[in-house]
């Protein structure tokens, strides 16, 4: 039986206990709107861990003004069902007063050129400034010995673990592979914002970056010839405007001219009201 749980205090008088019955604790930060890649991580959490909790906050701190914070899907009775199925221990699903309360001032930042400056950073400047924030918060409120993050979010799982790494937070993240629809679509709760024609058109994300992946795997090393693929077969997709196709160090996120060593190849496209994301690590 999964249990949702709204407030901070109960959610420290579970970890508590589970952590006298000895238990280790995993937990998967979400905004909810579920899909099979958030029930992979569950599902990890749930092999590893004796509890397992689940958040779902859509977090107005991430979001710009103008970017799609209100109409961000919000499905709680369906996503409790899930995590059910799931067998995770709790829900918490905390509201915006019980996660900033009136007087609430304190920001996550990195440095001015660290991670979050690059590739989404340029595009949302002050997101990840959002995301740590909430992540720092959730990790202190849930004082978790593991955390999960998916792939598809490569370059914000970085900047959680370079975050608890330099705060000195006790927990383990750990990075698991994007979960895909058949046709190739990296899973995503933005995906709902897509239109018949549109869904069909956002195959050419993962089609662009397997393209990319075949070249890689057959020798092609300039990242030049790489992006500039897979731009041919991105704006083939009619409508699809990128925000960038880069092809980075995986650890660093600079740039690269040659492709030698752990690369990430990512992209950023919208496509009607959905700005996608997906990468593959080369
Ligand atoms: O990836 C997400 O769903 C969010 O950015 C996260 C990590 C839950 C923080 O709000």
């Amino acid at each position: 039986m999964t249990v949702l749980v709204e407030t901070i205090k109960e959610v420290r008088e579970y970890v508590r206990n589970w952590r006298k019955e000895g238990k280790k604790v995993g937990f998967v930060p979400t905004m909810g709107a579920f899909h099979a890649g958030h029930l992979s991580l569950m599902a990890q959490a749930r092999k590893d861990c004796g509890a397992v909790i689940v958040s779902i906050f859509v977090n107005p701190l991430q979001f710009a003004a103008g970017e799609d914070y209100d109409r961000y899907p919000r499905q709680l009775p369906r996503d409790l069902k899930m995590a059910e199925a799931e067998k995770a221990d709790i829900v918490f699903s905390p509201s915006v007063a019980e996660m900033y309360p009136k007087g609430f001032a304190t920001h996550v930042i990195q440095d001015k050129n660290g991670l979050p400056s690059k590739l989404c950073g340029q595009f949302r400047p002050d997101h990840f400034t959002g995301v740590m924030t909430v992540v720092a918060k959730l990790f202190n409120i849930v004082r978790p010995d593991l955390a999960y993050f998916g792939q598809k979010d490569y370059q914000q799982f970085l900047i959680i673990r370079r975050m608890a790494t330099d705060l000195n937070m006790d927990v383990e993240t750990r990075l698991m592979p994007t979960v895909r629809e058949d046709d190739g679509l990296a899973m995503s709760s933005r995906n709902i914002y897509l239109g018949p024609k549109q869904r069909k058109d956002a195959t050419g994300l993962h089609r662009a970056l397997k393209r990319a992946e075949e070249m890689v795997n057959s020798g092609e090393s300039s990242a030049a010839t790489v992006v500039g693929e897979i731009r041919r077969v991105i704006n083939r997709v009619k409508g699809a405007r990128i925000d960038y196709i880069a092809i980075v160090n995986a650890e660093t996120l600079e740039p690269v001219k040659e492709i030698k060593g752990k690369t990430l190849v990512a992209l950023a496209v919208r496509i009607g009201k959905a700005r996608l994301i997906d990468n593959v690590l080369v």
